[in-house]
């Protein structure tokens, strides 16, 4: 990865980006030249690679000197193509061009994690913000099980995070643990990610958090689109405003949005407050507001509810 030419990398993310629009478009198939077909080959058993390999084709990253968009080299784009538009299509069908979605029977855990792995390495070298690129220690990608019923977005990494490179680590995120706990969970039986991979970066600054900007969460999203699409959770938990505003464009105030079911790409979206609001405002009625969406989530889910359960930060 490391030799590959900035201009090389550019032209893959332009085609990421621009068939994760597609694919948000509801695009399902996207056509390859046999030309282009034949010179992929076969999808590598083990798409561990930072990107797919194509074997034999070592010409492939332009110079550095031309620059991207005039490139003539197309292959890497169609290479590319079947990942995004279908993560889950290399491991289950030697031809690209197939969709995963509509094709097959849903996916099983090794086919999810062998892509969330795909995905994930992906991410790890993302370089489409450059000035997150330059100030982040770790990508944040997103930590638990690829094949949860549950899964929890998050704003951006924060300092502990962003060390770590694990989601929701830092005060915040140990609260998290234990709302995820008390719901009869663990972090490894649920998915925890953010809108943002990378944390904003604060510029002559040596503490505090920045909320990303729009053009940040803009477009970092196609990756949490891809980990929901892996992923195809039951419910998604919203953790405050930023991570409502990500998922459902909505800026209407986490306030009146909490406790409402709401719908992504047609999953259930509940939103609640961020475990960081819980700790800066310690009212036990706050602390009930978050667990009654908790409570809601776990009814859509069809888990039992202990009466214990039931009754916590209810007054005496
Ligand atoms: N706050 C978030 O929104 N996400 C994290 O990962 C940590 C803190
Ligand atoms: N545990 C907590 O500490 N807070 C909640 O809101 C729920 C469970």
């Amino acid at each position: 990865m490391a030799a590959m030419s900035v201009g090389y990398q550019q032209l893959l993310d332009a085609a990421i980006g621009h068939l994760e629009e597609l694919k948000a478009q509801g695009v399902k198939f996207v056509s390859l030249s046999p030309e282009t077909l034949a010179a992929l080959g076969p999808s590598p058993a083990q798409p561990a690679a930072v990107e797919p390999a194509v074997p034999g084709r070592p010409s492939s990253p332009p110079p550095q000197t031309k620059p991207a968009s005039q490139s003539p080299v197309v292959q890497p784009q169609s290479n590319m193509a079947a990942s995004p538009v279908s993560p889950l299509a290399s491991t289950q069908h030697p031809d690209p061009a197939l969709s995963a979605s509509s094709a097959a029977a849903p996916a099983g855990r090794e086919t999810k994690e062998a892509a969330m792995a795909e995905l994930r390495a992906r991410a790890m070298v993302c370089r489409k913000c450059p000035h997150l690129a330059a100030s982040r220690k770790n990508v944040v990608f997103g930590v638990g099980d690829v094949d949860s019923p549950l899964m929890f977005v998050g704003e951006a990494p924060g300092a502990d995070e962003d060390e770590q490179g694990e989601p929701f680590v830092g005060k915040a995120g140990q609260l998290l643990t234990r709302i995820i706990q008390t719901m009869g969970f663990t972090r490894d039986t649920v998915y925890i990610a953010n809108i943002l991979k990378c944390r904003p970066d604060t510029p002559g600054q040596t503490v505090g958090n920045r909320k990303p900007a729009p053009e940040e969460m803009q477009t970092c999203m196609p990756y949490l689109l891809a980990q929901l699409d892996i992923i195809e959770p039951k419910v998604i938990v919203a953790l405050g405003a930023t991570a409502v505003e990500g998922l459902l464009g909505k800026t209407g105030g986490i306030t009146k949005l909490r406790g409402h079911w709401h719908e992504f790409r047609g999953v259930p979206v509940m939103p609640t407050y961020h475990p960081a609001y819980l700790l800066r405002n310690e009212a036990l009625s706050e602390k009930r507001k978050v667990w009654e969406d908790m409570l809601q989530v776990l009814e859509k889910l069809g888990r039992p509810i202990s009466e214990k359960q039931r009754n916590y930060f209810l007054k005496a």
